[in-house]
């Protein structure tokens, strides 16, 4: 008998405001067309003024907790993958554990940028195979607009806002690739490289700091760095790409998804795409293209699903998993 992680449920929430690529054109030295052209991105999502990270996470893990069947109170812990708190103390994981009304269990924020569900992933896989907690609600939420300087058009066209969560529920296994639940995962970080994507901001300066990004740099790390996790997640599963029911990526840019898809060897009709429309949403880019994914009829259960990420760090890593 081998204790899995397993998917029992999955919902997301985006802000109300949905802002098209030619919005930027008003105020920047921009297009549309160069936007889609260089970044796959059609729209996003911003907050609303006062509207928060936790807001936005407890709203997407309520929706989680419906499709499970669950209430708040039957969760033992709060994973929260999240760069952008709504403080530096305390986590937004307790704000969403007070926002849902939960009586009991532990919370605790996840910081691996744009690689955060990945990592919080893997925390909570391990905390349900060590016994730690029976079943566990893994979110993924950012408001990034908060860090945009909207003078810098190479980065503020990029990100967008939103939530999206998973509850993780402690089921048996044979111990089998055919087994439901996380599977296997690879993480990593190198933190010699983190000049290429970060905040020069925080507790240091006093300031909330804006996101600064060597682009091109980070291009080139991503889809050398996604497709060697991806592989290395499937071998450690015991299994290779062309078990793979669905690739479902991090949403930077429509051309490094598909790059690694390439690398991967998985044709692009088995990969979700949601860039168009939510942008770069850092942490939250995964469980809302999951959540997109399911609510499209593309994801169904007992599908095998690679989840990959990278972001500031450099943090990296992906995910095996049966849904
Ligand atoms: O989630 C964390 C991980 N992040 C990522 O994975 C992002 C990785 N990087 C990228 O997605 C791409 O590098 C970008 C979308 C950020 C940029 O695309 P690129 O094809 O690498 O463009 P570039 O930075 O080489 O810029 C090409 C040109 C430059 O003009 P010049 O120097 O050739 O005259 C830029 O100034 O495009 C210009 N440019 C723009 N033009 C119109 C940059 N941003 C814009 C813009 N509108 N918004």
């Amino acid at each position: 008998m081998t204790i899995r992680a397993v998917v029992r449920g999955v919902g997301h929430y985006l802000p109300e405001r949905i802002v098209p690529n030619a919005e930027f054109e008003a105020s920047l030295d921009t297009s549309d067309d160069w936007i889609r052209t260089r970044t796959g991105i059609e729209r996003r999502h911003f907050a609303a003024e006062g509207e928060t990270t936790s807001q936005m996470a407890t709203k997407a893990a309520r929706h989680a907790l419906d499709a499970a069947g669950l209430e708040p109170d039957d969760i033992d812990a709060v994973v929260l993958a999240t760069s952008t708190a709504d403080f530096t103390f305390p986590s937004a994981a307790t704000m969403v554990q007070a926002g849902l009304g939960m009586r009991g269990g532990f919370a605790f924020d996840v910081q691996a940028v744009c690689a955060g569900f990945v990592f919080a992933l893997t925390n909570a896989d391990a905390l349900i195979r060590a016994g730690v907690a029976q079943r566990v609600l893994v979110i993924g939420a950012e408001t990034f607009s908060r860090l945009m300087d909207w003078t810098d058009r190479s980065t503020c066209v990029l990100f967008g806002d939103g939530a999206g969560a998973v509850v993780l529920e402690a089921g048996t296994g044979t111990g089998s690739t055919a087994d439901r639940g996380i599977l296997a995962a690879d993480i990593h970080s190198d933190g010699r490289h983190r000049e290429l994507l970060h905040v020069d901001g925080g507790v240091s300066t006093g300031t909330t700091g804006h996101l600064r990004m060597a682009g091109k740099e980070v291009f080139r790390h991503a889809v050398e760095k996604l497709s060697e996790t991806g592989h290395a997640a499937l071998d450690k599963a015991g299994l290779c790409s062309a078990d793979v029911d669905w690739i479902v990526p991090h949403q930077a840019n429509l051309r490094i998804i598909t790059a690694t898809a390439q690398r991967m060897q998985v044709p692009m009709d088995r990969v979700v795409v949601t860039v168009q429309d939510h942008g770069n949403t850092s942490a939250a880019s995964i469980p809302l293209a999951l959540s997109v994914g399911v609510a499209r009829g593309q994801i169904k259960p007992g599908d095998l699903l690679l989840t990959e990420a990278i972001g500031g760090g450099l943090a990296w890593g992906a995910v095996v998993l049966r849904w």
